[in-house]
């Protein structure tokens, strides 16, 4: 008797181990067939389409196989997907373009903020590079963005940079400036100071400016500084001839130039009132101290600062290429106190501050 219940308590015990390892068994199956099977059935159907091996394991990896397989091969996403980088956020413009970093990421939201629609921006950032995209947050009537494409491509081997269509309105909507104390105040053809705005000012020294010139005290200071520096590296220096001015100065100097040159020329080389940074006592004119008669853009002063200005906080506000995004033709005489910090991201980011503060600063 006890020999038998001995043995049906063996024979039970034998049944429950077989039903344990079966159960124990079809689990792993399951899993495996999750963990092994599923993913590479995915990532034979994402290779089949035509990515690549490394690029079908990490779409699977970042669980975004379902999308990809609903669209259609993009050669830009399966490079991307080559490099284990995290897409989800800005799915959408990894399938149009390689090399993505945040300052993609912050131009594409960008132009968004400006209005644009994510179908066009993400056809921008397929046809063109980063610097042919950034004059878009300065122009205010860029309605086409195919033309604005086409325009760009078909011009984009020429030296300076021109369009063959207009994308902007000077001087239409019109935005006041909140605070124009700022020292980082974006002044243009688009924006403009209020007509009683007057700076905290200093009175320049002869030794750096011809007489009456006045200043911000920041911008001064940084000023001789500049001067002092350029000086020792041996050279003669350089001089404000125009500084501060009023609205009223400003307003005096555009209507003679108009009276003179006629609209289109003052509109080239003057602010209208309202509108320069002259008015903000952080921009200055200058010229070289030995040959002040000479273009400035031939002297060795010009360029030393080309090389050094950003280090005392000022930069070349109207470059020679730049006509179409700042509006002015080329003013090689013409600085734009920022402060080291900004001057410095400004001029190693290669941009207009038109773009620049757009870009980063509001
Ligand atoms: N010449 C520059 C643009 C000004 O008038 O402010
Ligand atoms: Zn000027």
């Amino acid at each position: 008797m006890t020999v038998q219940r001995i043995r049906r308590k063996k024979r039970r015990l034998r049944r429950k181990i077989k039903y344990g390892l079966f159960v124990i068994l079809t689990i792993a199956f399951i899993i495996a067939i999750f963990l092994v099977v599923i993913p590479f059935i995915d990532q034979m159907r994402l290779s089949s389409m035509g990515y690549s091996r490394e690029s079908a394991k990490n779409i699977v990896s970042q669980k975004l196989t379902k999308t990809v397989l609903s669209r259609e091969y993009s050669a830009a996403f399966d490079t991307n997907m080559i490099k284990e980088i995290d897409v989800k956020e800005y799915l959408e413009l990894y399938y149009v373009t390689v090399d993505i970093d945040d300052t993609d990421k912050l131009l594409y939201d960008r132009l968004q903020d400006l209005g644009y629609q994510q179908m066009a921006v993400l056809k921008v950032f397929s046809a063109l590079t980063f610097n042919e995209i950034t004059p878009l947050l300065v122009f205010n009537s860029a309605e086409d963005l195919d033309i604005y494409i086409a325009d760009v491509i078909a011009n984009r081997d020429q030296e300076i940079f021109v369009l063959s269509n207009n994308y902007t309105d000077h001087y239409e909507n019109i935005k006041t400036i909140d605070d124009s104390s700022a020292i980082d105040v974006l002044i243009n053809k688009y924006r403009a100071t209020v007509s009683d705005y007057v700076p905290d000012l200093v009175d320049m020294s002869v030794q750096y400016a011809s007489s009456g010139q006045q200043l911000q005290t920041e911008a001064y200071q940084a000023f001789t500084k500049m001067v002092d520096a350029m000086k020792s590296d041996g050279l003669g220096g350089i001089y404000v001839y125009s500084g501060y001015r009023s609205y009223q100065t400003q307003e005096r100097i555009y209507n003679n130039y108009v009276r003179s040159k006629g609209q289109q020329w003052a509109d080239r080389y003057s602010a209208r009132p309202g509108h320069s940074e002259h008015q903000l006592g952080l921009a200055v004119d200058v010229t070289a101290t030995k040959s002040p008669s000479a273009a400035f853009e031939t002297t060795p002063e010009y360029l030393w600062l080309q090389d050094n200005a950003y280090r005392y906080g000022f930069i070349m506000r109207y470059p020679e290429d730049s006509e179409l995004i700042t509006g002015y033709g080329y003013e090689p005489w013409h600085y734009r106190y920022l402060g080291v910090e900004l001057a410095t991201k400004v001029y190693q980011s290669g941009l207009t501050y038109d773009e620049y503060k757009i870009l980063y600063g509001e």
